[in-house]
């Protein structure tokens, strides 16, 4: 059956990101849940490839488990990719999306939202709460682009520590509880310096996937959480206990020698490396 559909919308807007990291962005349907966690609690990936992605999503709030099935489409070349929802609320929609470069880090995104036909305050009051949301998704994806930019392009330092074998001296423990938390820069790599469940931790600054930000990461049951998609590492060797084929380098261990000063100790066996 064929829905009759209206344009309920439109909104255009540039981001700081080349063409490129904008379409990486529209293929990687594993942040949803991470990075717009005020948008979605779950996804479950139904399909993909080339053409795009088709995934269940779970919006949020998680109690009211309303799921939705999407579809993101685009054509090898076309400027338009076109994301559906084929299950759910809103069920037919189809938001059409048009990426222009224009210029090395700046790309103009101009979003049509088509719903299926219906009253026209409710096609009104529907495209405004789109704007608003895809407002909010869009600000989000801008820094993250910003920073897989510099990510890529080396600006955030290293991702894998340097082989060091000595200890860094990190100063008096009170001094360092007291600075708590903070990051320190060694041969190029950031560690972070935490306290986790009343010990001293320190891990990589810069994930090791997409160079998501882990200086403030979550630390679950002994794992470092991304906040972009979303992998675990453990605080312990580096290790992802999820089957990615993405670990990160053992963390190095913070120790306290016998005249109160702090250390940053490396191994010199890594797993994870
Ligand atoms: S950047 Fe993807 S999980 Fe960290
Ligand atoms: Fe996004």
């Amino acid at each position: 059956m064929t829905i009759d559909l209206t344009r309920a919308a439109v909104y255009e807007r540039e981001v700081s990101a080349s063409l490129q990291r904008v379409w990486e962005n529209v293929h990687d349907w594993e942040h949803l849940p991470w990075l717009h966690a005020q948008a979605f609690c779950g996804i479950e990936l139904l399909d993909s490839g080339p053409w795009g992605w088709r995934a269940r999503v779970q919006l949020t709030p998680r109690e009211l488990d309303r799921h939705l099935v999407i579809e993101l489409r685009c054509e090898e070349g076309a400027p338009t990719y076109h994301t559906r929802t084929l299950e759910g609320p809103g069920s037919g929609s189809d938001t059409r999306t048009t990426l222009s470069a224009r210029g090395d880090h700046r790309t103009h995104v101009r979003v049509e939202f088509w719903i299926p036909e219906g009253e026209p305050s409710v096609v009104r009051a529907t495209g405004d709460a789109l704007v608003t949301l895809y407002t909010g998704l869009w600000d989000q994806d801008d820094i993250m682009m910003q920073r897989r930019q510099a990510f890529f392009e080396g600006r955030l330092g290293r991702v894998k520590p340097p082989p060091i074998r000595a200890a860094v001296p990190l100063g008096p423990d009170s001094t360092l509880r007291a600075r708590l938390p903070y990051s320190v820069e060694v041969e190029g790599q950031r560690f972070r310096l935490r306290e986790s469940e009343g010990q001293l931790v320190a891990h990589a600054a810069l994930c090791p996937h997409l160079g998501g930000p882990l200086e403030e990461a979550e630390i679950v049951d002994g794992y470092l959480v991304c906040p972009w998609h979303g992998y675990r590492f453990s605080l312990t060797d580096g290790s992802n206990p999820d089957g990615r084929r993405c670990a990160m380098a053992t963390p190095p261990r913070v120790e306290i020698d016998g005249t109160g000063n702090a250390h940053l100790v490396f191994e010199s066996a890594e797993p994870g490396r």
